[in-house]
């Protein structure tokens, strides 16, 4: 492969080479507080946003070598914004820093970034093995678009059987093993350290989307090569911006920035530089934003389990896989922001969700996740629509299940509250 312009290893942390893990490495929040802190051009306390789209050489000869890979951002170096910004690098730094990876690059969307590492990782008549249950745009991906435009296949598996994924793989072929760290949106956990093994042994890249937890797993301190974020969720945590990242070795980031094969390069999923910005003032408060969120939601859920609602949450001692998650997480965070209630028919989930939203203003009909108000979404009819009725039915999805990516405005008992006279007004008058 063609020499890329820029050597990632040297910037990834700050310009200092990765260090041997410490136990500070091991809590994000702790490795957030030890990564590289820009200041602005006036020494303003935050960085200056590099608005600029190409960049200034003071000698000819420079441009030949940042071409070749000679000078790259380490030594501030940078050729155009398709490429490296300095204000994208640093929230890319923080991305890192956060799971716990030597590098990381920031995309325009989570689909771009899942879509360029799949892309990356496999050539045609390559295969993948791949979760059951995905968010639907990633099963469309894998399902349709790269069988039909790339060659690339996918089996489908419980990814909770090692057995069935490890007779999934198709030595030589298979390339990549993917799955999320919790399952949109069945909310099942991923056995992290398990999977990682089992395709390790079998050479395989494993590629985990954490959307659906940050700060409270981290796959890649589990044995993950790359870990996937749609930032549009929680990291962003305001439903104002389409955003994602690509973290892992800086190898692979390297690579994937190549000026010949390198789909960061070639797609140009390019996050803009006002939006990084906007995105690294929000990553210090993410691990008490988290906090809320999950706490709010093991509070509502316990009390809807103990109203005799069917709820579907990992923090719950009854969830399958409680113990699993606890044996993972990191400490302090909780169980992750979403909860489900299997109101087992469309019908039913839809007159609680109009009841939550029109009568009590408990939350918002919404697509998405990791907002400061509560969303929710049936998602059988939305998010997960993508997926035939009967593989809605593998994976789990019943017609009747309301998601609820649970948020952390008003008090918690003027939420509940909410959440009761919604409950009441349901039961007064039920689709039949
Ligand atoms: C788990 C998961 N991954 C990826 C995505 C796609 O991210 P984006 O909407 O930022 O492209 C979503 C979107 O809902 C998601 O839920």
């Amino acid at each position: 492969m063609a020499e890329s312009a820029v050597r990632m290893e040297d910037i990834a942390l700050g310009g200092e080479k990765k260090k041997k893990s410490t136990p500070h490495d091991v809590d994000p929040a702790a490795a957030l507080a030890l990564a590289r802190h820009e200041f602005g051009e006036h020494g303003g306390v935050n960085m200056s946003i590099e608005a600029s789209a190409t960049f200034t050489v003071m000698e000819p000869e420079s441009l030949r070598r940042m071409f070749a890979g000679e000078l790259g951002p380490d030594g501030d170096f940078f050729i155009y914004s398709r490429h490296f910004n300095p204000t994208v690098l640093n929230l890319s730094r923080h991305m890192a820093a956060m799971e716990g990876t030597e590098a990381a690059y920031c995309t325009s969307s989570g689909m771009s970034a899942i879509s360029s590492v799949l892309f990356h990782l496999c050539s045609s008549g390559e295969h993948v093995v791949a979760s059951r249950v995905l968010y639907g745009g990633t099963h469309a991906l894998l399902m349709h678009f790269l069988p039909r435009v790339c060659n690339i296949s996918t089996t489908f598996v419980d990814i909770a059987d090692l057995e069935a994924v490890d007779s999934a793989i198709v030595e030589g072929k298979t390339k990549v093993l993917y799955f999320e760290s919790v399952a949109n949106p069945s909310l099942k956990v991923a056995n992290i350290s398990k999977l990682c093994c089992l395709a390790h042994a079998k050479g395989l890249t494993v590629v985990v989307d954490n959307t659906f937890a940050p700060m409270v797993l981290s796959p890649a301190r589990l044995g993950a090569d790359v870990v996937l974020h749609s930032i549009s969720k929680f990291i962003s945590g305001a439903a104002d911006i389409i955003a994602g990242a690509v973290c892992g070795p800086a190898s692979l980031v390297n690579s994937m920035m190549d000026l010949h094969q390198g789909p960061l390069m070639l797609l140009g999923p390019t996050m803009n530089a006002k939006v990084a910005f906007e995105l690294s003032e929000r990553i210090p408060h993410l691990g008490l934003r988290m906090k809320e969120h999950c706490q709010r939601a093991l509070v509502f859920a316990t009390r809807l389990k103990k109203l005799g609602m069917k709820v579907i949450y990992p923090g719950l001692e009854d969830h399958p896989d409680h113990e699993l998650f606890k044996s993972l997480c990191n400490r302090e965070y909780g169980y992750g922001g979403l909860l489900c209630i299997d109101m087992e028919t469309e019908e039913r989930a839809n007159l609680l969700m109009n009841h939550l939203q029109n009568y009590s203003q408990f939350g918002f009909m919404a697509v998405s996740l990791g907002y400061y108000e509560t969303l929710m979404s049936c998602s059988g009819s939305s998010t997960s629509s993508e997926m035939s009725e009967e593989e809605q039915k593998l994976a789990g999805i019943s017609p009747g299940l309301v998601r609820m990516s649970i948020g952390y405005t008003g008090t918690l008992e003027q939420k509940w509250t909410q959440m009761e006279m919604a409950l009441a007004r349901f039961h007064e008058n039920p689709p039949i």
